[in-house]
């Protein structure tokens, strides 16, 4: 099916009796969170400006969910920084709730044109706020992150713990958590979960849709999987003095069909708590990795050598970070089920299938 406009029946209620907008449903995250709601049987309805996404991802989602699930995927083109799109996306029907993606995220860009950073994430955030209350609709699934914990002085990060910001793009998601706090305070009406994403890494199982950075990727899977498919020669370590089992710095990677099914979860919690308020919930294993250990693991699933060059330290990195996945456990009945072995396996598989991303060729 063609995307284009908004698709007379795509999008309406499905079996769940619910229907969705999940803005940024063309990336990376928001392929696989608007795929899980289709097999939930949501109705979805992505809106999309493809700054960093591209039509045929969600072209894949269709080929995955199959004709009968993708019925109920419709599609609008439109920028959260414009009323009149979002207008044109609430008029189109009526949502039971909001999962929002859409925003910019890369730290170095954002230290450098920090005014992208808060129109795109602020402006765009705000203008969402005042389209679903005209609306009427108040239920909204927030992505965070966990870089809200800035460099954290206790590990695990637990919800409560302080936060802090440590680059304009920390600074949004900061932001935009307390903004939430703040709207639903003023407003009880508002239920809103504000998730807090570790690190989101594989892919489908199906090999059809995964993260394709345009340029030169910054996050470390990414560029490990370029290195495995030969499209860079090696990958910088940066930093091996970490005080650290090896001296690489630590994460919490997790997968992204497990991160997908957090916001089925949250939406569920959404629907069935009266009340709700506005929470937030780490999304995370709680099991942290180290870079040696993920570059290891990604060779071991890929067959593929992954040369590396230590390097410094990258400013800004914490040390150590992983989650505390209590909260999610008990209050979202959520934890998650994939360990690093199937996240390389996946998202080797979807390299392997797909060595220049969504695109297919070397020019990009
Ligand atoms: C980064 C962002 C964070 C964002 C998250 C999304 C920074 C400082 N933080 O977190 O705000 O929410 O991505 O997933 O960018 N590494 C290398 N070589 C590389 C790339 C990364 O050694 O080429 C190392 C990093 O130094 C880090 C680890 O790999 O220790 C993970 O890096 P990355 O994937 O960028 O994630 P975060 O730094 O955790």
């Amino acid at each position: 099916m063609a995307i284009g406009g908004a698709e007379a029946g795509g999008g309406g209620a499905g079996a769940s009796g619910r229907s969705v907008l999940v803005t940024g449903g063309a990336g990376f995250i928001g392929t696989h969170t608007a795929l899980r709601l289709l097999e939930q049987g949501y109705g979805v309805t992505v809106v999309d400006n493809f700054h960093n996404s591209v039509p045929e991802a969600l072209e894949r989602v269709r080929l995955i969910a199959g004709p009968a699930l993708s019925a109920r995927l419709d599609f609008i083109r439109g920028d959260l920084r414009s009323a009149g799109d979002l207008e044109k996306a609430f008029a189109a029907r009526r949502y039971d709730a909001v999962v929002h993606f859409a925003g910019l995220k890369a730290v170095g860009e954002s230290v450098a044109r920090p005014d992208m950073y808060y129109e795109n994430n602020l402006a765009g955030t705000i203008n969402l706020y005042k389209a679903m209350n005209e609306h009427g609709c108040k239920k909204m699934v927030f992505s965070s992150s966990a870089t809200v914990y800035g460099w954290p002085e206790v590990i695990p990060c637990v919800e409560d713990s302080k936060l802090q910001a440590a680059n304009p793009y920390g600074r949004t998601k900061l932001i935009l958590e307390e903004l939430a706090r703040d709207y639903q305070r003023a407003d009880p009406g508002w239920s809103i979960v504000l998730l807090r994403y570790f690190n989101p890494i594989g892919a489908h199982s199906s090999g059809e849709i995964g993260e394709d950075p345009k340029g030169v990727p910054n996050n470390l899977l990414p560029y490990i999987q370029q290195v495995a498919v030969g499209r860079l020669p090696e990958l910088n370590v940066y930093g091996h003095d970490y005080p650290t089992r090896d001296g690489t710095a630590i994460r919490d990677y997790i997968h992204v069909v497990d991160l997908a099914d957090g916001h089925i979860a949250a939406l569920n919690k959404l629907f069935d708590t009266p009340d709700f308020g506005c929470v937030a919930y780490n999304l995370g294993t709680g099991r942290g990795t180290s870079v040696l250990e993920m570059v290891a693991a990604f060779k071991k699933a890929s067959g593929k050598e992954i040369p590396t060059k230590m390097c410094p330290r990258r400013p800004g990195d914490a040390t150590e970070v992983y989650a505390s996945t209590e909260k999610a456990e008990r209050e979202l009945g959520w934890r998650a089920q994939y360990g690093i072995e199937e996240m390389c396996r996946d998202q080797w598989n979807w390299a392997k299938k797909n060595p220049y991303g969504y695109c297919g060729t070397a020019e990009k």
